[in-house]
């Protein structure tokens, strides 16, 4: 049996991507390491927790120490970085904590990765590293320039360049993935669809920046999920694999349709003040990992957006404990002190 370490998996895609690789392959074990900050809830993860297959591991990927500790204790055959500051708006207000986590937090990681001699280290990127594209540009391939416009995407795209520095100087055998949007079960309620859901439901305002025009590609996280672990195991060490849903759609679109698929009136849409630097599309062209690599998505939007609208309705004790903070002391309860 092999060790994979995922990084971030107490997150929306990290801990969808732990259950994605316990429900459906025997052979791998996976140590969850994780510094629970805001966006961090073992709640998403309630019904792994006693998998013999897993272990949960509280630690900063910034800290060497804590990452060579965890190195020591466990025979780690491939890892998965999803730990990260992953909301651009908070980047915003606070750049700081992004170039900690994101950027020295993978150069940490990495030096761990290569003294151990790790099979695969899988860096999960993403597709606002290309910067932003007008109406008319082509989908970004592989070999699109890295422009990146806001802090968040500025120390992902450092994280990148790290990470092929290390593949090419040390050879680690290292593979970047960059996806579009995510939406599906458990995504922390401050991102677009998790936050129009909720606050419909609770007859609040939903805020839409600027003109609700920008324009983003929308994949569910489990074909995330499957991507990542298909170039886990087959991809092209030193590769870029782009990861897209070929699903783009206008911001208003998608909260429109959220507003029909709740029963909720338009009237509660509020155009608001403009994201500084504001991206305006993104759009993803994944032929390389289709050709490569066989992949496909499963879920179309329609179905998928429709199922996640069915899944927040159902866990609204979820999302009320994330949005009231409650979700927090959870750690305390079933860790602490173990
Ligand atoms: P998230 O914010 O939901 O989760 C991030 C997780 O990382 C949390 O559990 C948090 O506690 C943990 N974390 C943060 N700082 C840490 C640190 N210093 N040490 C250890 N753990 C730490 O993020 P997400 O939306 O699940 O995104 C996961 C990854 O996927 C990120 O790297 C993000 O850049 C990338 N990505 C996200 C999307 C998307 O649409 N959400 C799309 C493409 C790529
Ligand atoms: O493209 C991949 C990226 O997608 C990931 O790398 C990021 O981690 C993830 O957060 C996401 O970034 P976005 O900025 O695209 O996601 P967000 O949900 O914040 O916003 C989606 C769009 O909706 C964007 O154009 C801004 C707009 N928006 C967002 C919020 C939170 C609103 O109009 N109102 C809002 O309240």
């Amino acid at each position: 049996m092999k060790t994979i370490l995922v990084t971030g998996g107490a997150g929306f895609i990290g801990s969808n991507f732990v259950r994605h690789v316990l429900a459906r392959t025997a052979q791998y074990r996976v140590v969850n390491l994780d510094l629970l900050t805001y966006a961090g809830n073992l709640e998403n993860l309630k019904d792994v927790e006693r998998d013999e297959r897993y272990a949960f591991v509280k630690a900063d990927i910034a800290d060497a120490r804590a990452v060579e500790r965890v190195f020591a204790e466990h025979a780690v055959d491939l890892v998965v970085n999803f730990a990260a500051e992953s909301h651009v708006d908070r980047s915003i207000v606070d750049p700081e904590v992004f170039v900690r986590t994101n950027v020295l937090g993978t150069q940490v990681l990495l030096d761990r990765a290569r003294a151990a001699g790790v099979e695969r280290y899988l860096q999960v990127s993403t597709d606002e590293v290309y910067g932003s594209l007008g109406p008319q540009d082509k989908a970004f391939t592989e070999e699109h320039p890295i422009r990146p416009s806001s802090p968040y995407s500025a120390s992902k795209a450092g994280a990148d360049h790290l990470v092929h520095a290390v593949a090419h100087t040390f050879g680690l055998p290292a593979v970047i993935t960059r996806c579009s949007n995510n939406y599906g079960p458990y995504q922390f309620p401050e991102k677009l669809i998790p936050l129009m859901i909720s606050n419909a439901l609770e007859g609040k305002e939903l805020p839409v920046y600027g003109d609700g025009k920008n324009v983003r590609d929308w994949l569910h996280v489990d074909d995330h999920c499957s991507a990542i672990l298909r170039a886990l195991e087959a991809g092209k060490a030193g590769a870029v694999y782009n990861i897209g849903g070929a699903s783009e759609m206008e911001n208003i679109e998608v909260v429109r349709l959220i507003l029909r698929a709740v029963n909720r009136p338009e009237s509660l849409i509020r155009f608001v003040k403009d994201r500084p630097g504001h991206d305006r599309r993104y759009a993803i062209d994944a032929a390389r990992i289709r050709q490569e690599l066989g992949w496909e998505p499963a879920c179309r939007f329609q179905d998928g957006i429709a199922e996640t609208v069915r899944w927040y309705l159902e866990h609204r004790d979820w999302w009320e404990r994330v949005k009231a903070g409650e979700y927090r002391k959870y750690y305390e309860m079933m860790y602490a002190g173990r």
